[in-house]
């Protein structure tokens, strides 16, 4: 029987996971620990560090009774009979594999305190996305402990998205234990389905081996980022011969075999996630000596850079072949709407790729403020920070939307229209906004994969 649960790493994936299983597990004890003192302070405050729909609630409601957050990490793993390692895995900067390969000092260095400071057996869950065959690696650090302890090593990727992270861990599709074939491997692993089976119904509850449930996260996100690169790729040749992506989409996604999720064209996928794991995937199919299938899923990385290029090209070219001391606008930072996170945002880039061709950048995000000025600290003092979207649109010549958020459907484009230089344009990087009412109003709209609208 288990009592304790323990998270390490108190992250966009480790914090509300846990809330959740707080939430629904009313007799376990879940704490959440971390080194950055900072975060931890915000998880016990009123105001908590990610912004996610719906989080605020779950956590206030556990908070204090089953749901702790510390930075007593020692006392935590002692005190843990399930620890979940949550944390972060970026890709490497350094040395071989710099660029591709995960990083996996965090997780390493989690592995040597949990041996550090463990009095008694445990089973340790990967939460974080790994690498396949890592929890080989884990388990040998683990059990090279000098105390006579054994740890079982289960792996459980999460699948939650930003932005709706609370329902997808209430609702899930399928939850993935993956354990060793060996009894304690499968003990390790139903204890595991035990927390989960609390609120997820048994046939969502997938078991597979350790080296599947690894490679299935890395999967997963590499096939849904696939589409998206798919679509975006014919975004361009729509535009080259006036279909309209948003209509080949949803005709294609018909075919049920196709299916119409993840087929909406953008300015690109950004979030900690894709890039990464893909990366990570090609990074692996190189080390087992499988360079077709490493270049395969290169080209999903390729296609989205370049996506964020080929529209700050359509940019230039319909502003007729400058924007240097032109103002423009970007609304939207976030990599999505609905969170505050903007790691690997497409935002990042063009805004940089502006700033290079000397435009004046004014920047509005409802959430992404902080975060956003964190990304261009070293080109701060050419960019303009607004907390209100229409102090970035006074003056300038033209829209970026980046960013899908509600709000922006609900400016009054015809007030937005009369303070901008003319001709005004819009470049729509999400197909988020009604087109024609735009046009009606007097704007010159450019979308993605679709004929512009322009008055010229
Ligand atoms: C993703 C996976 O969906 C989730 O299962 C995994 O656990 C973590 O990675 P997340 O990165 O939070 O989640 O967001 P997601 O909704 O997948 O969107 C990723 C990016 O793709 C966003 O930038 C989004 O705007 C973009 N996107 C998504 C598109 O451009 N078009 C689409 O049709 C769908
Ligand atoms: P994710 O999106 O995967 O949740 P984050 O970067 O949001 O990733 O969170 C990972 C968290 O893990 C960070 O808050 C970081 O401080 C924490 N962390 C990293 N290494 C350790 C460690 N050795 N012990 C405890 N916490 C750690």
């Amino acid at each position: 029987m288990i009592k304790n649960i323990v998270c390490i790493g108190a992250g966009y994936v480790g914090s509300p996971t846990m809330a959740v299983i707080a939430d629904k597990c009313s007799e376990f004890k879940v704490t959440v620990v971390d080194i950055n003192e900072q975060r931890i302070a915000a998880w016990n405050s009123d105001k908590l560090p990610i912004y996610e729909p719906g989080l605020d609630d779950v956590v206030f409601r556990n908070r204090g009774k089953n749901l702790f957050y510390s930075t007593n990490i020692p006392d935590a793993i002692r005190e843990a009979d399930v620890i979940f390692i949550s944390v972060n895995t970026p890709t490497k900067t350094f040395g071989t594999g710099a660029g591709r390969a995960a990083d996996l000092q965090y997780l390493e260095k989690t592995a040597r305190s949990i041996i550090e400071y463990a009095d008694s057996d445990k089973i340790v869950v990967e939460k974080s996305t790994l690498p396949v065959r890592t929890a080989q690696a884990v388990s040998r650090v683990l059990n090279s402990n000098t105390k006579g302890l054994h740890f079982q090593i289960v792996s459980n990727p999460e699948f939650m998205a930003e932005g709706t992270a609370v329902n997808d861990l209430q609702k899930p599709d399928r939850v993935l234990i993956g354990g060793l074939e060996t009894p304690e491997g499968r003990n390790a692993v139903e204890t595991v389905a035990g927390i989960y089976r609390h609120w997820v119904p048994g046939e969502r509850i997938i078991t597979t081996n350790l080296w599947s449930s690894e490679l299935t996260k890395l999967v997963s996100n590499a096939l849904l980022a696939q589409r998206v690169s798919s679509i975006n790729s014919i975004s361009a040749l729509c535009e080259k011969t006036e279909a309209n992506v948003d209509e080949v989409a949803r005709a294609a996604g018909f075919d049920s075999r196709i299916g119409s999720k993840f087929l909406k064209a953008s300015i690109g996928f950004g979030g900690s996630c894709f890039k990464k794991d893909i990366l990570n995937l090609v990074y692996l199919c190189g080390y087992y000596g499988l360079p077709e299938v490493a270049s395969y899923w290169e080209q999903v990385v390729a296609m989205n850079d370049y996506q964020a290029s080929r529209f700050v090209g359509n940019m230039l070219s319909a502003m007729f072949n400058t924007v240097a001391d032109k103002k423009i606008a970007v609304l939207g930072f976030a990599f999505k709407a609905d969170t505050g996170d903007t790691r690997e945002s497409p935002a990042i880039a063009v805004s940089r790729m502006l700033l290079a061709e000397r435009a004046r950048v004014a920047i509005h995000d409802p959430k992404a403020m902080v975060n956003a000025r964190h990304d261009l600290a070293d080109v701060e003092n050419d960019v303009l920070f607004c907390e209100d979207p229409y102090e970035a649109i006074k003056g300038a010549h033209a829209i970026a939307l980046l960013t899908d958020w509600k709000s922006f459907r609900e400016l009054d484009f015809k007030r937005v229209f009369e303070m901008m230089e003319k001709p005004a344009f819009i470049f729509d990087g999400r197909n988020y906004l009604d087109h024609d009412m735009l046009y009606k109003l007097g704007f010159n709209v450019y979308g993605i994969g679709r004929k512009p609208l322009t008055h010229f």
